[in-house]
């Protein structure tokens, strides 16, 4: 196989995110984070990771940016920290925190790689999270605050902006299920810190315009959700699923209505007013997607594991393994038609309301040191499908992978490596992996025209 022309000045990158890979949980007046709290508790991190030292990027992210330049990268997905900019999660500044982003977007620009920050990857300031975090309204105006300040500082050399990345795993993971930080099993009572991580991106936007930044988006994970079985309890599993993993969130953000009436009501607050916020016109939509999800009527059999994550039973949808495939280490299936798929529900959903689009991130975990050659097929796979996508009318202006580098992968822990770089966690010694060498070729060949 090989890979496809994509359009003129598509956009080549890779993600990233603090957590994931800064360490440096202390250095520099930087405050605690909801995660360091929590993956400091025992049993957490599955495979005892310290997760504190990341990959070691607060330190060696001049390494890093030099292996975006050596694929040819145009732009570099990472996240701000926003317990490093503001540790206390309200009040004054950490100059010292936001000098360490000012020094690394110098770096990117540089060497010509466009820096595109995510101010919310899911690094909570402790102190907020111990007021309630998301299911507190507080902490979105606290949210938006911060995106004010660090626009102030970084809008006149960043070109790309990400609010907030992946409401839907926050609220499922972090207050329905309690598998992630901040550890809550609220199931559906977490639907307001769904709401709450909405209204903050809304008013994110708005602090970010009247900052100077400009070109904003955001990064919502999108599952196409196929239907197990044929009953009518199967299709209102599938689609309650479908509902609340995916349009839940994209709904708000991009009509300015909740996907139904029910949901409306659960939601906090002044629901109506806030929608106007959350539906504050955007530049661009991100999408990060993994994999299908296969989902029918809750029965015995259905995974009470989904992702390497529990879920518990009683829940009104069964999750199914999907045959068939092949999965990566994480045991996700491979499935590149997927994100086909997804992309072309997006279009039919939204039409002329769905922006240009931008692959924010997309990759598999694959235990293969150097010679990665299931990374290189699973990418090869995608990058065909997101082609029949365009070729099918959907405006995708561009592709980050996840990730750069091998990282901490949440709760999993060091085990599950998603880089095209390999990390050695005990020397923090970064080696380009064979998918690095056919990345940077794919780059190469788009620019050269084959
Ligand atoms: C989505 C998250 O944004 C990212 O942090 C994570 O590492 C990848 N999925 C892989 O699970």
């Amino acid at each position: 196989m090989t890979v496809p022309t994509f359009p003129p000045g598509f956009l080549w990158g890779a993600s990233a995110s603090a957590f994931q890979t800064e360490g440096a949980f202390d250095t520099d007046g930087k405050g605690l984070s909801g995660w360091d709290a929590f993956a400091a508790q025992p049993g957490r991190i599955k495979d005892g990771t310290d997760t504190t030292r990341g990959t070691g990027f607060h330190e060696r992210y001049r390494e890093d940016v030099a292996l975006l330049a050596g694929l040819g990268a145009d732009a570099f997905r990472f996240s701000i920290s926003w317990p490093r900019v503001v540790p206390g999660g309200s009040g004054s500044l950490n100059p010292a925190g936001l000098d360490f982003y000012d020094r690394l977007v110098d770096e990117l620009c540089a060497h010509g790689i466009t820096p595109a920050p995510t101010l919310y990857h899911w690094d909570t300031p402790l102190p907020l999270d111990e007021a309630g975090g998301w299911l507190n309204r507080d902490t979105a105006y606290r949210f938006a605050e911060y995106a004010g300040m660090v626009a102030e500082r970084l809008a006149d050399r960043v070109p790309m902006w990400i609010t907030i990345n992946e409401p839907a795993e926050v609220t499922m993971l972090g207050y329905a299920l309690g598998e992630h930080a901040p550890g809550r099993t609220l199931l559906f009572d977490a639907l307001p810190a769904a709401h709450h991580q909405l209204l903050a991106h809304g008013l994110a936007v708005r602090a970010l315009r009247a900052a100077g930044a400009g070109n904003i988006g955001i990064a919502l994970s999108h599952s196409p959700v196929w239907t197990a079985g044929d009953t009518d309890e199967d299709r209102t599993g599938a689609e309650l699923y479908d509902t609340l993993t995916n349009w839940l969130f994209a709904d708000p953000v991009l009509t300015g209505r909740y996907p139904d009436e029910g949901f409306a009501a659960l939601m906090p607050g002044p629901v109506e007013d806030d929608l106007k916020i959350i539906s504050a016109p955007l530049d661009w939509y991100g999408v990060n997607y993994y994999n299908p999800t296969l989902v029918g009527a809750p029965r015995p059999e259905a995974l009470d594991s989904f992702s390497g994550y529990s879920m518990p039973s009683g829940l009104p949808f069964g999750i199914r393994e999907i045959e068939g495939y092949d999965t990566t280490d994480f045991g996700w299936p491979v499935v590149p038609q997927g994100l086909a798929e997804t992309l072309g529900q997006l279009r039919d959903r939204f039409g002329d309301r769905l922006p240009p689009v931008y692959i924010t991130e997309n990759g598999c975990a694959v235990d293969e040191p150097v010679a990665d050659g299931r990374r290189i097929a699973f990418l090869e796979g995608h990058l065909e499908a997101l082609r029949t996508a365009i070729d099918a009318g959907v405006d995708v202006r561009g592709y980050f992978t996840w990730s750069l580098t091998d990282n901490v992968e949440w709760t999993e822990g060091a085990s599950k490596r998603f880089g095209l770089v390999h990390i050695d966690y005990e020397t923090l010694r970064r080696t380009p992996k064979e998918s690095y060498a056919w990345y940077r070729d794919v780059i190469r060949a788009q620019r050269t025209g084959g």
